[in-house]
């Protein structure tokens, strides 16, 4: 495949999931009820837990104290969701846009959970908070290659790049 054509399709990709977040927030913040950002979270999205089914990392789970998502974006459900199933962890969102953190922040502050939004850039964030027995998960909109190097050089933390993986936006191109 050519690379040109990769690129476009996978920005593409992170554009759709941008969009189509703004949208649904947009709706919510624009008829005051934020909350239901909350509680209705579509299990469609439950990226997370969904990695950890497909992994069978439920024993590492039992053990972990902190969860972090390394690109948590403006409306950070995954982490929301995990919260729900398993309120007596620590979840913490990485995100590089500063707007994005500050309206996530706005949507957390309307829920019960205890979700940390640290503004930092992924390749170059310091994880040593995130010990051997706490788990990272790499949003597939983040470019995990670099990510990795920066966990595994600051960090003895377990990471995993998160559902749905790469396979979305390259069956999109494939089926086109
Ligand atoms: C689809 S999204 C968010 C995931 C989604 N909200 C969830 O709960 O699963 C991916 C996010 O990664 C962020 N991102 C991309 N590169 C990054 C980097 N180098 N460091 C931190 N965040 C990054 C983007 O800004 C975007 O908001």
């Amino acid at each position: 495949m050519k690379s040109e054509k990769y690129t476009k399709a996978r920005g593409q990709w992170k554009q759709d999931q941008i969009d189509s977040e703004l949208h649904r927030i947009k709706k919510h913040f624009e008829r005051g009820d934020i909350e239901n950002l909350y509680r209705y979270i579509y299990v469609r999205h439950s990226w997370i837990y969904k990695t950890i089914l497909d992994h069978k990392l439920k024993s590492k789970l039992k053990i972990a104290k902190k969860i972090l998502l390394v690109g948590s974006g403006m409306y950070p459900y995954s982490l929301l969701d995990m919260y729900k199933r398993f309120p007596d962890k620590s979840y913490y969102g990485l995100e590089i846009s500063e707007s994005f953190c500050k309206l996530a922040r706005k949507i957390i502050d309307k829920t019960p959970t205890n979700v940390k939004i640290i503004n930092a850039d992924a390749f170059e964030f310091d994880y040593s908070d995130f010990g051997i027995d706490d788990m990272i998960f790499i949003s597939c909109d983040v470019e995990s290659e670099k990510t990795i190097e920066q966990i595994v050089k600051t960090s003895e933390a377990q990471f995993w790049v998160c559902a749905p993986y790469e396979k979305v936006w390259m069956f999109n191109l494939l089926s086109k």
